[in-house]
């Protein structure tokens, strides 16, 4: 967080800024410099800035990141889809580099892979039902297979045996339902001849880098807006080698409304924890998450999260301002797993009567609890009891006062008595109302909860 930053601050005549603020690690200042080049042609000035703004993005501004970003952070919640040949193997997207397969074996799934007609229907169905406001597709993985009609290859989908472009199916399926929808696209690739010799061979890396960015653009260009431009794996180059500054720029020049994640090499818009909810400090951030162990279709992974573990990672992403990309694997023809199903459907349903108290959420500090997690809206702390207690649920340590409690979807109101270290709400039912069950708290200001503080005020006048 101490590293020096420089900031290129572009002319108010200008047509658009390209850059603001780059962390100046070794990484970033390759990207910087071919950034800077491209602004001082437009006559923008270099100048080093202190490290308070690593948070901001590289090829926008922050305001006009906020702009862009809103529906996103009210969205909270959408659906990840890994689907592509390793779909039709069923054992892993990683499975042609983990088994070792050679290029040209894999090659001849190309021919295997046959979707069923409106299988992205299905999908943005579920996602809707789930209460996801968005969902984000491989248009092409690490094996190289686009999903998409590419004129720089006949390794994609309207080539081989699909004989469809299947994300297109899948924009119009999003869109039929009113759902954002983003593109994954992988900048490594382990079917392009140039995918690994370009690290090495000046030549290779033109034309794979040539190769990317075209791809890129079709996907800007031939889809209408598009939402989110969701990168991954940036091997083997870096970010002045990807040409990533370039790149994005021109991807905003082709969708000024998209945001685009921090996998090539460049902050951009939002972190991407993976497997795990971590909150980003001064960014927007985004935990992605696999329904079982694996990404794509792995037919005997069974190890399914439950749908009480779902909701419990939807309220912690909510509770730290964060957004939470749940991922479905479908089957080679583009089923979806019934156990997705059936996970999602149950998250729907609790999604359905308590949405808003994710949706609508503030970041949120109160967190401590034995069964209980929160989120917050203004000065309603919303509290989600995951185990049922019994009777008689208890919050200890906040520092409000309470002036009403309510079982959140009925409205129904709680009994509750408060002290300086415990507020229990009593005469609830022996078992559990709800999968998670939801009370909203009304509070006297910013809900907040200092086990410290109280821990030293708390009376010590025992008698044993
Ligand atoms: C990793 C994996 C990949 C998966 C992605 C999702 O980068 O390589 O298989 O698509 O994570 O975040």
């Amino acid at each position: 967080m101490n590293a020096d930053l420089i900031r290129v601050h572009p002319r108010k005549s200008a047509a658009k800024p390209i850059q603001e603020a780059i962390p100046m690690n070794r990484r970033n200042y390759l990207a910087l410099m071919s950034a800077a080049a491209g602004a001082l042609a437009t006559g923008a000035k270099l100048e080093l800035v202190s490290a308070q703004d690593a948070g901001t993005p590289t090829t926008s501004t922050v305001e006009d990141r906020a702009r862009r970003m809103k529906w996103w952070h009210e969205a909270k919640f959408g659906m990840f889809i890994h689907w592509g040949l390793y779909s039709t193997l069923g054992r892993h997207e990683w499975v042609m580099e983990n088994e070792g397969i050679p290029a040209k074996e894999y090659e001849q799934y190309a021919d295997r892979f046959k979707p069923k007609p409106n299988f992205a229907q299905d999908w943005a169905r579920l996602a809707k039902r789930a209460g996801m406001k968005y969902m984000v597709m491989t248009s092409k993985h690490h094996e190289g297979f686009c999903n998409f009609d590419s004129k720089l290859t006949n390794y994609c989908a309207t080539k081989k045996a699909p004989g469809r472009d299947l994300v297109r199916e899948y924009v119009e399926a999003a869109r039929a339902e009113g759902l954002r929808f983003g593109f994954y696209y992988s900048l490594m690739d382990w079917h392009h001849p140039d995918g690994a010799r370009c690290l090495k061979d000046e030549a290779a890396r033109r034309r794979f880098v040539d190769y990317i960015h075209g791809q890129v653009r079709e996907l800007m260009t031939n889809y209408g807006k598009v939402d989110i431009l969701w990168y991954d794996v940036p091997w083997p180059l870096d970010a002045k080698g990807w040409e990533s500054v370039e790149m994005n720029t021109m991807v905003r020049k082709l969708q000024p409304d998209i945001i685009i994640n921090n996998r090539s090499k460049i902050p951009e818009d939002f972190d991407t924890p993976e497997q795990r909810i971590e909150a980003s400090a001064n960014r927007p951030w985004e935990s992605c998450m696999t329904l079982n162990d694996s990404w794509g279709y792995h037919i005997s992974d069974r190890n399914w999260k439950s749908p009480t573990t779902v909701i419990r990672n939807l309220v912690t992403c909510a509770r730290d301002g964060g957004n939470y990309l749940l991922n479905i694997g479908p089957t080679e023809d583009g089923s979806i797993p019934p156990e997705s199903v059936q996970v999602l459907t149950t998250v729907g349903d609790w999604m359905s009567r308590h949405g808003d108290t994710i949706r609508l959420s503030d970041n949120c500090q109160p967190r401590r609890g034995n069964y209980v997690t929160y989120t917050r809206k203004g000065n309603t702390l919303y509290a989600h009891v995951y185990y049922w207690p019994g009777e008689t649920v208890v919050i200890a340590n906040l520092l409000n006062k309470v002036s009403s409690v309510t079982m959140h979807g009925s409205n129904a109101p709680v009994k509750f008595e408060q002290d300086d270290f415990r507020i229990r709400l009593t005469g609830l039912p022996k078992h559990a109302p709800e999968l998670l069950t939801t009370f909203a708290l009304e509070c006297d200001g910013e809900p907040r909860q200092s086990h410290e503080s109280k821990r030293a005020e708390k009376p010590r006048d025992v008698t044993a």
